[in-house]
């Protein structure tokens, strides 16, 4: 299984990959979380990728089309991978098929979760991420069972430097602008899968479910 996950800031990519790689078992390759993961080292990727990732921007694509190549190298991704936050703009879109092509593989299905963008700003002021291991929480839909500590690695919750109101109103822009177009790219290819975001966790989760086994298994 070869998978994008596509959708706003917010939609759930993160929360719906958590599932999804335990159901494929399969390598949850978050490009957000690669680079906060380089920031908090403080890594020669990190400084190049902070001013940007502060400011809602995206990341130069020379940079995040070299990381996610490098990742998807790796061995633990031959047998299949998720990708979320990667593609974005269409440049990386067709790098990602040409290096794919190069490699005698090939996308199995790049799942959409449209969410309204009122829905997304509530779900971002409220979010909380661990930040040993990235889960995600809410503070009102999602809680950890013992405030401000991850259920699964016992790390500190935080909540993301993006995550503030001017920032959250500029990434929401940058997504239509920039990453919005590569619906109709994945339309056209005819990878495309729809899902509405704005059920339940567990419900968009069973319908991306649903909708991948109508792909593989008609
Ligand atoms: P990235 O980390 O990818 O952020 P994003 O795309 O803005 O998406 P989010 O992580 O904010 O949202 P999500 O869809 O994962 O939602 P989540 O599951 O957390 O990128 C960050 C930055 O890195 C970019 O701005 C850019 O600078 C840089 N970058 C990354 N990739 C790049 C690339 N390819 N090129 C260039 N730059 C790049 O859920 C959100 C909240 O809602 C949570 O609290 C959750 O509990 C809650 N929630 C989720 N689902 C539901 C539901 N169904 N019902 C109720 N609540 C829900
Ligand atoms: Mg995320
Ligand atoms: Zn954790």
């Amino acid at each position: 299984m070869n998978l994008v996950l596509l959708g706003p800031p917010g939609a759930g990519k993160g929360t719906q990959a958590e599932k999804l790689i335990k159901e494929f078992q399969i390598p949850h390759i978050s490009t957000g979380d690669m680079l906060r993961e380089a920031i908090k080292n403080r890594t020669e990727l990190g400084a190049q990728a902070e001013k940007y990732m502060t400011a809602g921007e995206l990341v130069p694509d020379e940079v995040v089309i070299g990381i996610v190549a490098e990742r998807l190298m790796q061995s633990d991704a031959t047998g299949g991978f998720l990708l979320d936050g990667f593609p974005r703009p269409v440049p990386q879109a067709r790098a990602l098929d040409q290096f794919l092509q190069e490699n005698g593989k090939a996308l199995t299905a790049v799942v959409n979760i449209e969410v309204d963008p009122q829905i997304l700003i509530a779900r971002l002021s409220g979010r909380r991420v661990c930040g040993t291991c990235g889960a995600v929480y809410h503070v009102e839909t999602k809680q950890a069972k013992e405030p401000g500590i991850c259920d699964l690695c016992q790390g500190e919750l935080i909540h993301r430097a993006d995550d503030h109101e001017e920032t959250v109103k500029n990434r929401l822009a940058v997504y239509s602008e920039q990453t919005e177009p590569l619906i109709q790219y994945y339309r056209e290819s005819g990878l495309l899968l729809q899902v509405n975001g704005e059920k339940s966790i567990d419900e968009v989760y069973r319908e991306i479910i649903q909708e991948l086994r109508n792909r593989v298994d008609p």
